[in-house]
């Protein structure tokens, strides 16, 4: 049976999750619970986010990048040119397997009919911004937790989410 998919993504009300190729904020908990997530386990990315994210292999991560550039593979990160691929290559790889975006990949994995858990952090305001979270609302998802929290410049809400 194929691994469950995880995907890790934290969005604004308005579905904005990036700008000019970075983060549209900066929310220190919800950074530290997605390096917590992803530490020792297979992360799946796009090749912006991967280009982004110099640190990408520390605590024992093991990169999938997505991308027509095949040159990008390196000792211990490995390429594919489509999700598809990647997520071939993903599952012969120990431990779970985490989508980290970014936009088409997220849409794509949203098509896939099998299991996925949707870790979403919903920040709640509307923030301008150039890369979007494809609509997740109206597919069939299960709550499995929530959690509320806030900083000084955000309130934001941790939700767990199944499917399939
Ligand atoms: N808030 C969050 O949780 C979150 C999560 C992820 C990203 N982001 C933000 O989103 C932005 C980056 O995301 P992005 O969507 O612009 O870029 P991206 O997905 O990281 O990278 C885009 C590139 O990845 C490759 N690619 C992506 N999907 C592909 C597919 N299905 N098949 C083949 N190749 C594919 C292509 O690479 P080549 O051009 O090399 O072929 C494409 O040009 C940044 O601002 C980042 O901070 C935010």
């Amino acid at each position: 049976m194929p691994k469950l998919l995880h995907l890790q993504v934290a969005c604004a009300e308005n579905r904005v999750i990036g700008r000019d190729g970075k983060l549209p904020w900066r929310i220190p908990e919800d950074l530290k619970f997605f390096h917590d997530q992803t530490a020792g386990n297979v992360v799946v990315l796009g090749r912006i986010c991967y280009e982004t994210w110099p640190r990408v292999r520390l605590d024992g991560r093991r990169p999938v990048v997505v991308t027509r550039h095949a040159a990008l593979a390196t000792d211990g990160v490995q390429v594919a040119g489509s999700l598809a691929g990647a997520l071939a290559l993903a599952e012969a790889l120990p431990g779970e397997i985490h989508i980290c975006g970014g936009e088409r990949i997220y849409a794509e994995t949203l098509a896939l009919d099998r299991p996925m858990r949707l870790h979403l952090t919903l920040v709640h305001a509307e923030v301008p911004g150039d890369t979007y979270m494809p609509e997740w609302r109206h597919l069939a998802w299960r709550e499995v937790a929530r959690r509320e929290s806030a900083d000084a410049n955000y309130r934001y809400t941790f939700f767990t989410l199944d499917r399939g």
